[in-house]
């Protein structure tokens, strides 16, 4: 049974919104994310990787509540999250978190570890004393391989990977179902990353965790992930199997980013893409395929017609007509 089901999402940030554009009916629109379709299993790891701006981190806003859809539908174990009101989105948030980038602007500098992840548990009433506080955030802080020592040190205190793995802590406090992690490891080094990786991959055995799990970066989808979703544009383009996507992928778009050279520093490492030809102007979209002008084997349909996800094999779903 699938843990999350996202259905028609879409995010539209009005650009220009003055009252002569408004009332012109002239508004402009960036249509971050464009009515994407796609499900997650409880206990899996959904990859979503694409070009940076493509509308991955709205995704994970969406899916988490922390900005509100245009339009579409998200079901968490069948119940709609959209609807939900105040006490019901308490639990929900409960079920859904987040663990993000930068691990530096995440964590409040002011505050304690012990403040940090016993926050939450005291929002949610899940502890009835200091004493029981503590050894919790203890346990947690266990769990990522800290110890209790850490507990009344500042974030400053901690290298970038300790720090990542204190949000990931500040993630579990609350037993959730769904992790968002939303490019955990780009910030960090190398050597770190691949730490964090086996970090969360430990702790999703342990806890039957599902991961919607956002990166650019091929290598560490491809390590993680059970299932990758490929975005190009606000557009869901193929989604697939771990090993689909990478030893048959058939989107065009998805084998430029598998040819796609990374940059020497591995913080910056955005995929550089063999596509040539100009970025479809995401504000005025053409009627047709968002790729089509840098699209090696575009036709003629391209232009005029957009693809939509079409299953193309045992849950494998392209958007493209020239497959
Ligand atoms: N609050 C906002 N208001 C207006 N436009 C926004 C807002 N948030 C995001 N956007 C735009 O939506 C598009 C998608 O942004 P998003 O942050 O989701 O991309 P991303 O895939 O996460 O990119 P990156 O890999 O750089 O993190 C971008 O063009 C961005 O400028
Ligand atoms: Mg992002």
């Amino acid at each position: 049974m699938n843990l999350l089901t996202v259905k028609g999402l879409s995010k539209h940030f009005p650009i220009r919104s003055d009252f002569i554009s408004r009332i012109s009916h002239r508004e402009l629109f960036l249509k971050a994310v464009d009515r994407i379709d796609l499900n997650i299993r409880q206990g899996e790891t959904l990859g979503l990787v694409g070009e940076s701006g493509c509308g991955k981190s709205t995704t994970a806003r969406l899916i988490t509540r922390l900005i509100e859809p245009t339009e579409g539908e998200i079901l968490l174990n069948d119940s709609d999250i959209l609807s939900l009101k105040k006490r019901a989105l308490k639990k929900l948030r409960k079920e859904v978190q987040i663990v993000f980038q930068d691990p530096y602007s995440s964590l409040n500098p002011r505050k304690t570890v012990y403040q940090i992840l016993g926050r939450p548990l005291e929002v949610h009433g899940l502890t009835n004393n200091r004493r029981e506080k503590r050894a919790r955030v203890v346990q947690l802080l266990n769990m990522v391989g800290l110890g209790s020592e850490h507990v009344d040190r500042y974030p400053h205190e901690f290298s970038g990977g300790q720090r990542q793995r204190i949000a990931v802590a500040r993630a579990l406090s609350l037993e959730p179902r769904l992790i968002i992690a939303d490019e955990p490891v780009s910030a960090l080094d190398v050597s770190v990353q691949a730490q964090i990786l086996n970090l969360l991959l430990e702790l999703q055995n342990e806890f039957k965790l599902a991961y919607l799990f956002i990166a650019h970066d091929l290598s560490v989808i491809e390590h993680i992930s059970d299932r990758v979703a490929v975005m190009y544009m606000g557009k869901i383009v193929e989604m697939g199997n771990t090993e689909t996507i990478f030893d048959s992928p058939l989107h065009p778009y998805t084998r430029a980013l598998h040819k796609a050279v990374p940059l020497p520093d591995p913080r910056a490492q955005r995929p550089h893409l063999t596509l040539k030809g100009e970025v479809t102007n995401p504000i005025n979209l053409p009627p047709g395929c968002r790729l089509e002008s840098r699209c090696p084997e575009k036709e003629k349909r391209c232009q005029a017609e957009e693809p939509i996800l079409t299953q193309r094999g045992d849950g494998h779903h392209v958007a493209c007509f020239n497959i």
